[in-house]
């Protein structure tokens, strides 16, 4: 009799620990303050039917945590539709927007989908699909800042997220030594609001939720840069890149990636 509780009770323990390990991994809450890189190179290459995107979940309307601790956004919507399409689904990685471009290079994810410009020196780096949407560097100020244009940035304080095209434009026109550094967007804003930095530099839609959320700042009526979006790939994975951008054009031409957008972002 013992003999056989015994191994009923490590036939539970077993199940229990199938449930535990075996279970869609929820998101956490907390967004990329956390440092995943370890988790991720600590993880197999991706195979099999589900797609590893990564991405830094920061940058409300193309990817956020919802409120339900889901991920939710433009960006997750587009992947998720274009997964669909290949017969498989998509696993959200949730990771500082500097180490996305190694990680896809080096096989820890399969894509990279992050609001992420298209510009030549990651083109050495990974391959990009077709574009899906469009970007515009845009300035953050406190409402009663004396910043009009970017003409008045030169020897300002200037917020940006690390390795974003945003921090490279503002690094090389205004220097170094000018510009700090956050590891998300609404790090920087809470830097502006907290009067550290004179003004962020970052994308116009997630800027434009980060003055819906915080009191008191506006956004410059002047463009900055205007860039284009989309998913990169390793440059050796031309397999999941093309079935990538096949199903993208579809997705495209019958009006769902509009209509994405439109969902998060509406037209002024
Ligand atoms: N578009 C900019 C870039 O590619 C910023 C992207 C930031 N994305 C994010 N998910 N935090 O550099």
């Amino acid at each position: 009799m013992k003999k056989i509780i015994a191994i009923l009770a490590v036939m539970a323990l077993v199940i229990a620990c199938f449930a535990a390990c075996g279970g869609k991994t929820e998101p956490k809450a907390t967004n990329s303050d956390a440092d995943t890189t370890a988790e991720i190179v600590e993880n197999p290459a991706p195979t099999g039917d589900t797609l590893v995107m990564g991405t830094n979940a920061a940058f409300p309307p193309y990817e956020f945590v919802a409120e339900d601790g889901s991920y939710a956004g433009i960006d997750v919507e587009i992947a998720t539709a274009v997964a669909e399409k290949l017969g498989k689904t998509v696993e959200v990685k949730d990771m500082e927007f500097d180490s996305l471009i190694p990680a896809v290079a080096g096989g820890s994810i399969d894509f990279v989908m992050a609001g992420l410009t298209v510009t030549d020196e990651r083109k050495e780096t990974v391959d990009f699909s077709d574009t899906y949407a469009t970007g515009v560097q845009v300035i953050i100020v406190k409402e009663d800042s004396d910043i009009a244009s970017a003409d008045d940035l030169e020897g300002k304080k200037i917020g940006v997220q690390a390795g974003t095209t945003g921090d490279i434009y503002v690094t090389d026109d205004y220097g170094q030594e000018n510009v700090s550094q956050f590891n998300n967007g609404s790090l920087a804003v809470q830097a502006l609001v907290n009067g550290q930095v004179d003004c962020v530099v970052i994308d116009n839609e997630p800027a434009k939720n980060f003055v819906a959320a915080n009191e008191g700042l506006k956004i410059l009526a002047t463009e900055y840069i205007t860039e284009d979006y989309a998913a990169a790939f390793a440059k050796e994975n031309t397999e999941l890149h093309d079935q990538f951008n096949a199903a993208l054009a579809e997705l495209i031409a019958d009006g769902t990636v509009q209509s994405i957008i439109d969902k998060y972002i509406t037209a002024e």
